[in-house]
């Protein structure tokens, strides 16, 4: 499968991946901790550039991910597919290695650190298992733990998606259960929006690794039938 001949599934989640990884880094980009989204801890002055650096990281991980996944690309240039492998897996090593330090230096609730620290050890694990299964040449394995590695890297753009899903959700007991307090109801939304996300993501991976196994399936049955 070539970029000309992908699917719809790989061009909804390529394109939507390019903008939300556009959008959540831009202002990390700009160098300028006075843009930061995230109020910053004046005790630890390497959180800025913590947070920088897992961002940009991030960014790049989530841009080059759903290329891997373009058959045609590594049939052509298996030495591109094997380099934006590596260039994605250091930025998952890297990322998480930074997001635990941030977790620990953060302003951020203890809930929101806690989901956030469920992510990290999600994306070290799965990155891992899908390096190992490529090592050992068990090629399925490894397409299968890189889909559910990228479904876990989508989950911070998902995350703000289903944010605003959950704002809506909220706001008509914005008056009862919040008090008339927006800033609860947004925090609130931003907590279950993240949940909600990593459990869809995680489902929808293995929606398609299932429907992926049944294809081959059906394939593998087809080519027998014929040779006999
Ligand atoms: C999947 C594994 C990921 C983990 C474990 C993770 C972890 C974290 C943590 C701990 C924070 C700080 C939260 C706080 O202090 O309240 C953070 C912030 C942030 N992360 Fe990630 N992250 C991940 C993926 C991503 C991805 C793929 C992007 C895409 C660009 C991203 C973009 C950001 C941004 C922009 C912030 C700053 C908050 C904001 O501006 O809204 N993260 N992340």
């Amino acid at each position: 499968m070539s970029v000309k001949k992908a699917g719809a599934w790989w061009w909804i989640i390529a394109i939507f991946a390019f903008i939300a990884a556009s959008f959540l880094a831009e202002p990390y980009a700009l160098f300028n901790p006075a843009l930061s989204r995230l109020e910053l801890n004046p005790a630890f002055p390497l959180h800025y550039p913590l947070l920088v650096a897992h961002v940009l990281l991030a960014a790049v991980a989530q841009i080059i991910g759903p290329f891997q996944f373009l058959n045609g690309l590594r049939a052509r240039r298996p030495q591109l597919h094997r380099l934006l492998g590596r260039i994605y897996l250091l930025c998952i090593l890297l990322g998480s290695i930074s997001a635990v330090a941030i977790i620990i230096v953060s302003l951020s609730s203890f809930e929101r650190r806690a989901g956030f620290a469920v992510l990290a050890i999600l994306w070290l694990l799965s990155a891992g298992q899908a390096y190992r299964a490529i090592r050992q040449r068990r090629i399925q394995d490894h397409r299968t733990w890189m889909i559910r590695n990228y479904a876990i890297t989508l989950v911070a753009a998902m995350a703000r998606v289903m944010s605003v899903f959950s704002v809506l959700l909220l706001l008509p007991q914005r008056n009862t259960t919040f008090a008339g307090h927006f800033d609860l109801l947004l925090a609130q939304a931003m907590e279950t929006g993240f949940w909600i996300a990593l459990v869809l993501n995680i489902l929808f991976a293995e929606w398609l690794i299932l429907s992926r196994r049944k294809r081959l399936d059906r394939q593998q049955a087809t080519e027998a039938r014929e040779v006999a």
